[in-house]
């Protein structure tokens, strides 16, 4: 029988195909912009037949009925990174969420720990040779695909078709449901003025010649529009947003500098919007890899020069790091944040960066803090940060004592909160506050302006 016949034997419906799923099973879904939608949604019309199933997934962007109160008992959601759509589930006690290193996850999947039985993934139709590619996302899902008992494949004329380690024969596909529909997308935020001085102070850092990676948030996104002037960039990520297609173009990025995989774009998945999905569809500049290769430190840091660019919520005055939850309340995940940060705190030239806004919600609440707020899990621990850059300047604090590293938060905090953070400082004996200061009338006078004192931070040539 030809790839062909196999193929078409396996053609079925979402209802149909979803009959595997059983009571007890664990079910994937393939994550961000390669979430199958038709799968997810169809998966309520199982509920009634099944009780105790556990839906894991990274961030999704679809609407993931699986986690409506109404579900309770059928379905319980385990999530790994969690998104807007199950935010309130987690944090009403309805679903779960696993703190975890993206680099780590696939390993859950291929040790036995977390054994699949189903996966739920989404991609382009095969090519001559029988191969679908993984296109948007080959994130956790390639693994996911090899590991589990039966692999459900939504599969979309529309999703790219995408080149490197991404790939899957119809062979390893159990069913298939064919439909034609636009993607998942996550628009892109809109740059603020606060996004664009920080980015301005994050690209300050970045040398020609750099490899990047680019987290999730406003500010990754809005440093790419701060390096139209730099020369010879070169991409190593987990993922990439619509603003990286300009610096292609324009050859910015072009990866001639990069000392792992030269002249290739190297990432896991793509966020964005249909630009982007057009962008990378038969590009050959992307590679595509799992983010169990992307991710992992020993491989990022063999790139020289990488600089890595991740946004948080709460540093303390000591350098401890809270990017997923906002005190008890839990927010988002590590994604690949400390992957990254380890891979380019060990890289020939690297920068580890944290970059966030001085303050949050409106500018109400300073997000340098003397301790984070009870409940905060600390992502990044202070023994593994570089760079923390605010609008109001670039703390450098490897290697710094407690006392330095205070200072130097609290020149990048907003001069509104200065006052109190030294104030904690002299309570704990670490500093005292300079005499001369008002610092809301110099700021008001001045506006925010990146120091002029900022430490280059040492770079291991
Ligand atoms: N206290 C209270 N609320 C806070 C806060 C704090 N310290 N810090 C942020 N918030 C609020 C903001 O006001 C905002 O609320 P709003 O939506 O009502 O305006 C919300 O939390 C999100 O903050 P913001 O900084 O705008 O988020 P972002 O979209 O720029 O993303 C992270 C920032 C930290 C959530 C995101 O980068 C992340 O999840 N990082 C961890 C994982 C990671 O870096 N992975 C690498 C790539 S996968």
């Amino acid at each position: 029988m030809s790839w062909q016949e196999r193929y078409a034997s396996k053609l079925t419906t979402a209802v149909q195909a979803l009959r595997c799923v059983e009571s007890g099973s664990r079910v994937y879904i393939h994550p961000g912009c390669a979430e199958p939608e038709v799968l997810a949604e169809a998966l309520i019309e199982r509920a009634p037949f099944v009780r105790d199933v556990e839906i894991v997934h990274l961030l999704t962007l679809g609407k993931a009925p699986y986690v409506q109160p109404e579900m309770a008992g059928h379905f319980r959601h385990n999530a790994m990174f969690i998104g807007a759509n199950v935010r309130e589930a987690v944090n009403s006690g309805r679903a779960d969420y696993t703190p975890i290193y993206l680099s780590e996850v696939e390993g859950l999947f291929e040790s036995g720990q977390m054994p699949l039985d189903v996966a739920l993934i989404q991609v382009s139709p095969p090519d001559a040779h029988g191969f679908c590619s993984f296109g948007v996302g080959v994130d956790t899902t390639m693994t996911a695909a090899r590991c589990a008992r039966h692999v459900i494949a939504q599969v979309n004329d529309q999703m790219p078709r995408t080149y490197g380690d991404s790939f899957l024969h119809v062979d390893q596909i159990d069913a298939v449901v064919e439909v034609s529909r636009p993607l998942c997308e996550l628009p892109r935020e809109p740059i603020t003025d606060l996004h664009r001085a920080i980015a301005r102070n994050v690209a300050s850092l970045i040398d020609d010649g750099a490899t990047l990676q680019l987290g999730i948030g406003g500010i990754p996104d809005a440093v790419l529009l701060e390096l139209e002037n730099h020369k010879d960039l070169g991409i190593h990520t987990e993922m990439l947003s619509d603003n990286v297609i300009p610096l292609i173009e324009s050859g910015v990025i072009n990866g001639h500098r990069k000392t792992l995989h030269p002249r290739k774009a190297v990432l896991s998945f793509v966020l964005g919007t249909k630009p982007l999905f057009d962008f990378v569809h038969h590009n050959p500049i992307f590679e595509f890899h799992p983010v169990a290769y992307t991710n992992n430190p020993f491989i990022i840091a063999q790139n020289e020069r990488m600089v890595a660019v991740n946004s948080t919520l709460q540093v303390d005055l000591t350098g401890q790091v809270c990017s997923d939850s906002i005190g008890t309340y839990l927010y988002s995940g590590f994604g690949g944040q400390v992957d990254f940060i380890r891979g380019a705190r060990h890289s020939k030239g690297g920068k580890p960066i944290i970059a966030m806004p001085s303050t949050a919600k409106n500018g109400t609440i300073s997000r340098i803090v003397p301790i984070l707020s009870p409940g905060s899990g600390v992502v990044a621990s202070r023994g593994s940060i570089h760079y923390v850059v605010t609008e109001f300047g670039i703390a450098y604090l490897h290697g710094k004592s407690i006392r330095e590293r205070a200072e130097a938060l609290i020149q990048i905090a907003h001069p509104k909160f200065r006052d109190e953070l030294y104030a904690y400082c002299e309570k704990t004996n670490w500093l005292r506050r300079p005499a001369r200061t008002d610092f809301s009338v110099a700021h008001q006078e001045a506006g925010p302006q990146p120091l002029d004192t900022v430490p280059a931070g040492p770079t291991q040539e």
